[in-house]
């Protein structure tokens, strides 16, 4: 179905409507609705759960955590309304939702989500790592899917008050990478069928302790490269962290799986010639003259925040980065030839896993099966900010505890 030439406009001034209306009604100013008094900001209150975790039980989960397996006692959640903008804030207990069947979310995947973790240093104090890029690309995500837009600060709020409220649950980083993943998301929670961007939506962030992504930790792990699926096109939602992103890239995923692979790279939707990312996560290439190569962003690409920090400290650590558009064929001939040395995935959840080798239909480009010396480096050098055991130079910490 082709959609009226006047409707990316109209779109786009229904966001900007929704947005004036947001500010003017934080700003105490509205024309609209003059007997509701709104707060500024949302402030999380605490409701706090009767039954809450043991030392024992939270000692179990941290001993062995996995990946977004086991959840910590509360959630934060708000509300957003047509009309009345964002309110009903608070931390609750953890516990399930109760949605209609009707649920839009449930039908036309309206939905948005971000990945940060909250890490503790040696000294118990308990960190962020850059909150407001994970602010700003949820308010970046929601305008692409239509959802209202969360201001920077009330993300912040959310963030800090539920890690503090859960701060027994953040582990050590038990010599590894162990800390408190945090999962905000938001969806469409009105009870209507028509496809419109929808009147009521929850905000909610849940935390999890977690330790690596991939079950082999540090292991290089093989990349399945697809040639039958994409994961985003011009003018989608490639850049954007929705769920319908992920949904689409679990068969190809699969596909990967069959043949020995953890994640699968996809080349770009046009062309089918650029590299562009792996399923859940942005790819890096690390040349033997010393140049780290990631494809652009091109709109159909994730802004990682893993992503942008290798990018800016790699010039620290004597690399070259270079963000340009890399073709799958240059990246197979050059490991062939011996000239792309190293390659990793990134991302929050992921920090680097090292890439073994990439396969496809067409059989097998391998790198090798420990993990690369740069890859390792690079590694070290995040976890180190992330964890406080190097100096913070770009003010990239934000303290919560
Ligand atoms: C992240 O790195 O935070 C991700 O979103 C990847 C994945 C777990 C979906």
């Amino acid at each position: 179905m082709r959609l009226p030439s006047c409707w990316d406009a109209r779109l786009r001034s229904l966001n900007e409507e929704r947005r004036a209306g947001d500010e003017e009604r934080r700003a105490g100013g509205t024309s609209d609705l003059p007997s509701i008094v709104l707060p500024m900001s949302l402030s999380f209150p605490l409701t706090a759960t009767d039954t809450p975790s043991t030392p024992e039980k939270i000692a179990a989960v941290h001993a062995a955590p996995g990946f977004g397996v086991h959840f910590t006692d509360h959630m934060a959640v708000a509300t957003w309304r047509q009309g009345s903008g964002w309110g009903e804030d608070a931390v609750v207990p953890y516990g399930p939702f109760q949605l209609d069947p009707s649920t839009a979310v449930l039908h036309y995947a309206q939905e948005v989500f971000e990945g940060l973790k909250a890490y503790r240093h040696d000294d118990g104090s308990i960190w962020l790592f850059r909150p407001k890029r994970n602010a700003e690309r949820l308010r970046a995500s929601a305008r692409r899917l239509m959802l209202p837009e969360l201001p920077v600060d009330d993300f912040l709020t959310s963030i800090e008050q539920l890690v503090t409220v859960d701060a027994a649950w953040v582990p050590d980083a038990q010599g590894g990478e162990a800390s408190l993943y945090l999962r905000p998301f938001m969806f469409a929670n009105e009870s209507f069928l028509g496809v419109r961007a929808a009147q009521q939506v929850t905000y909610c962030v849940i935390a999890s302790p977690v330790g690596p992504y991939f079950a082999g930790g540090v292991q290089p792990v093989n990349i399945w490269v697809t040639d039958q699926y994409s994961r985003a096109g011009k003018g989608g939602t490639g850049a954007a962290k929705c769920g319908g992103n992920y949904a689409s890239s679990l068969i190809a995923q699969y596909e990967g799986a069959e043949h020995g692979c953890s994640q699968v790279l996809f080349a770009d939707a046009g062309t089918g010639v650029n590299t562009e990312e792996l399923g859940g996560m942005n790819i890096m290439v690390v040349t033997a003259g010393g140049e780290l190569i990631t494809p652009e962003l091109t709109g159909t690409i994730l802004e990682g925040v893993t992503r942008d920090s290798i990018l800016t400290i790699a010039s620290e650590l004597g690399l070259n980065p270079v963000a340009r558009a890399i073709t799958v064929a240059e990246i197979f001939d050059r490991i062939d030839s011996g000239d792309i040395v190293e390659a990793f995935a990134c991302g929050t959840a992921a920090v680097l896993t090292p890439v073994a080798e990439f396969r496809s239909h067409h059989g097998a480009h391998v790198i090798g099966a420990e993990p690369g010396e740069r890859t390792l480096q690079i590694r070290a050098a995040i976890l180190d900010v992330q964890y406080g055991r190097a100096a913070d130079r770009h003010g990239w910490l934000r303290r919560v505890l």
